[in-house]
C-alpha cells in the first residue's frame, strides 16, 4: 500500500465532521492518516475532541495576526510542521486568501452543507427550506478561490421530509456529512479523484454500470436508508 496521506484538519468549532475523519483513519487501511487539527477558535469544542483522540492541536487566532496574510501564513506554517499532504476544512468558518488557496490547490477539501452550486453560503438548510426543496444534501469539493465553488468530489442527497424544519434537516444533512467527507477523502488521498483543469476527475469505479437505473426521488419513496455511499459514488 501506498503511505496514508498525512492529512490536517482545519475547524472552527464543533468538529463533527473532524471527528468522523479521525474515526475513519483509525483503520490502518484507510489511505489518509490525520496528523492534526488547528482551529481558529480556542474555544471550538472540537479541539477537546481531538485532543482526546491523541491528535495534536494547535490554536491559530485570527486576532494574533496582523491581517489575513500573516494569519493563512502561520496556518501554512503550521501545516508545514505536521507535515501535511492534504488539508481538510470541517466548518472552518474564515475564507482563506488567494495566496494559501492556490498554494494548496488540488489538495485542499472542504465539506458544504447543500447539493452545490445551490445555496453556497451559510443557512443553507433554511434558505432549502424556504426554496421548497425535496431534496437536499452535502457536498465536498475542492477548495478554489471563490468560496463554495470549487470542482464537486463527491454530494450524498436526504429527502425534505414534511414538517422539517431547519434543525431537523440539519441533522439528516449531518448525518449524511459524516458519511460523506470520510468516502471522499478517501478518494483524494488514493488518487482517485484528482483536480485537473478545474475539474474533477474521478477514477472508474465497478459499480458505473448502475449509473442508469438509480434513482434518488423525494418524498416517496425515499426515506432515511439511502445507500449514501453508493450514491456518493455515482453522483462526482
Ligand atoms: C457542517 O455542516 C459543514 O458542512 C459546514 O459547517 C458545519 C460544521 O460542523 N461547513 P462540524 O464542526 O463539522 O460539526
Amino acid at each position: 500500500m501506498n503511505a496514508r496521506k498525512r492529512t490536517v484538519v482545519l475547524i472552527s468549532g464543533r468538529g463533527s465532521n473532524m471527528t468522523a475523519l479521525i474515526a475513519a483513519a483509525t483503520d490502518p487501511a484507510y489511505p489518509a492518516e490525520i496528523v492534526g487539527v488547528i482551529s481558529d477558535r480556542a474555544n471550538a469544542a472540537g479541539l477537546g475532541i481531538a485532543a482526546a483522540r491523541g491528535i495534536p492541536t494547535k490554536v491559530i487566532s485570527r486576532s494574533d495576526h496582523v491581517g489575513k496574510e500573516a494569519h493563512d501564513g502561520a496556518i501554512d506554517a503550521a501545516l508545514a510542521s505536521f507535515g501535511a499532504e492534504i488539508v481538510a476544512l470541517a466548518g472552518y468558518m474564515r475564507i482563506l486568501g488567494a495566496r494559501f488557496v492556490e498554494k494548496w490547490q488540488g489538495r485542499m477539501v472542504n465539506i458544504h452543507p447543500a447539493l452545490l452550486p445551490a445555496f453556497k453560503g451559510l443557512d443553507t438548510h433554511a434558505r432549502a427550506l424556504r426554496a421548497g426543496m425535496r431534496i437536499h444534501g452535502c457536498t465536498v469539493h475542492f477548495v478554489t478561490l471563490d468560496m463554495d465553488d470549487g470542482p464537486i468530489i463527491a454530494q450524498a442527497a436526504v429527502p425534505v421530509m414534511v414538517g422539517d424544519n431547519e434543525d431537523t434537516l440539519a441533522a439528516r444533512v449531518l448525518k449524511a456529512e459524516h458519511r460523506l467527507y470520510p468516502l471522499a477523502l478517501g478518494l483524494v488521498a488514493e488518487g482517485k479523484a484528482r483536480m485537473e483543469g478545474g475539474r474533477t476527475v474521478l477514477a472508474h469505479f465497478a459499480d458505473d454500470a448502475d449509473n442508469g437505473t438509480s434513482v434518488v426521488m423525494a418524498p416517496d419513496p425515499l426515506r432515511e436508508e439511502t445507500d449514501l455511499e453508493h450514491l456518493a459514488r455515482i453522483t462526482p
